[in-house]
């Protein structure tokens, strides 16, 4: 007897049902005249006298359990299954999901990659940790480059032997270095990504950034290839108006060198203050790939050219939204990140 009570106990604390119906054949099975536990009532007649008073207090508290046990199943069912508070109501409506947004330098750079990506361009990365050759030795820094100095450089092992000096990329031209190493011309390609100057941090610059490089290297690629390319992507970019204009300048690894400028967005070259009254904006630097680089890289300056363009991703991103402070983009406010919503 003892053994039966303590059987069907364990039974009704692993009880299931799936269905009302179940619960009632749960219920028949257990509760019902002709049950297991009236079953157990029937047999009582035949303990032992002395124990008659144990076995019934058990007896009635199991018939409770059962009792208790298969109402809440049934009520649970009733309610959709659920074993919240019976005053759930399943048909109001559920809280307001927030939908992310992409981060507006995603944006950005993810509008520069497709402009570029319809005329053949595709996309390669490289290591944020650099050596130095690939930051500054194959794209022509002298040693005595004032770029390489502590100041604007983060190091991250830094001897005497320039050979041996590690940091974090200045910049994303060391991933030109590393696609011309390992790929034969035509070479087209952009390489999106993070870089890292010692500069002080303030509302127009800051340590960490970002850059999208440029490089396409084939026989007879000239300065009209550049300027043509260039233009379409500033007109995709900014708008079909916008006029482009270029001034002479200097980088190590490009020859002739140049900055590019485009019209003011947002006075159309009138003069404003975000233009300071020129009517034109700075946008990237570019130029021919020097001979002396496509050699460093494995590439024969007699028979390939090339040129090459970097813009900075912020910089860009401030003019198109008129974000007037770059630490903005880093702090991840929800407040700032919430306004930027579109479809790139
Ligand atoms: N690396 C340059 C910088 O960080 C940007 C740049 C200028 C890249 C001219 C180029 C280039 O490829 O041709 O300021």
């Amino acid at each position: 007897m003892k053994e039966n009570i303590q059987k069907i106990s364990e039974e009704l604390d692993r009880l299931a049902a799936e269905s009302l119906e179940q619960a009632e054949e749960l219920r028949i099975r257990f509760l019902s005249k002709k049950g297991e536990i009236p079953a157990l009532f029937a047999d009582f007649r035949n303990v032992a006298p002395e124990e008659r008073r144990e076995i019934g207090q058990a007896l009635n508290s199991l018939k409770q359990k059962a009792t208790e046990k298969i109402n809440a199943l049934k009520a649970s069912l009733e309610r959709g299954g659920s074993t919240e508070d019976s005053d759930l109501d399943l048909t109001r409506p559920s809280g307001e999901h927030e939908i992310g947004s992409r981060h507006p330098i995603s944006l950005v750079r993810n509008r520069i990659i497709n402009i570029f990506q319809n005329i053949g361009f595709s996309v390669s990365e490289g290591p944020e940790m650099e050596d130095d050759w690939h930051n500054f030795s194959a794209l022509n820094f002298p040693p005595e480059h004032p770029a390489r100095d502590m100041q604007d450089t983060f190091f991250i092992e830094k001897g005497e032997d320039h050979a041996k000096q590690v940091a974090l990329r200045t910049h994303t031209s060391s991933v030109q270095v590393r696609v011309m190493e390992n790929t034969k011309p035509p070479i087209r390609t952009l390489s999106p990504g993070r870089v890292f100057r010692n500069e002080a941090i303030s509302a127009r610059s800051h340590c960490i950034f970002h850059q999208v490089e440029g490089l396409y290297v084939d026989k007879n690629v000239s300065f009209a290839d550049l300027k043509q390319s260039l233009f379409y992507f500033a007109t995709e970019m900014f708008g079909e108006d916008t006029k482009i204009r270029f001034r002479p300048s200097y980088f190590p690894f490009t020859e002739p060198s140049a900055e590019m400028d485009i019209s003011c967005i947002l006075c159309k070259g009138e003069g404003c203050n975000v233009c300071k009254y020129t009517g034109w904006l700075e946008i990237m630097g570019c130029g021919m790939v020097d001979p002396a680089v496509l050699k460093n890289c494995g590439i024969d300056p007699d028979v390939y050219s090339g040129y090459a363009f970097g813009m900075g991703i912020e910089r860009i991103a401030m003019m198109l939204y008129s974000v007037k402070d770059i630490r903005y983009f880093f702090e991840n406010d929800k407040r700032f990140l919430k306004q930027f919503t579109a479809a790139f």
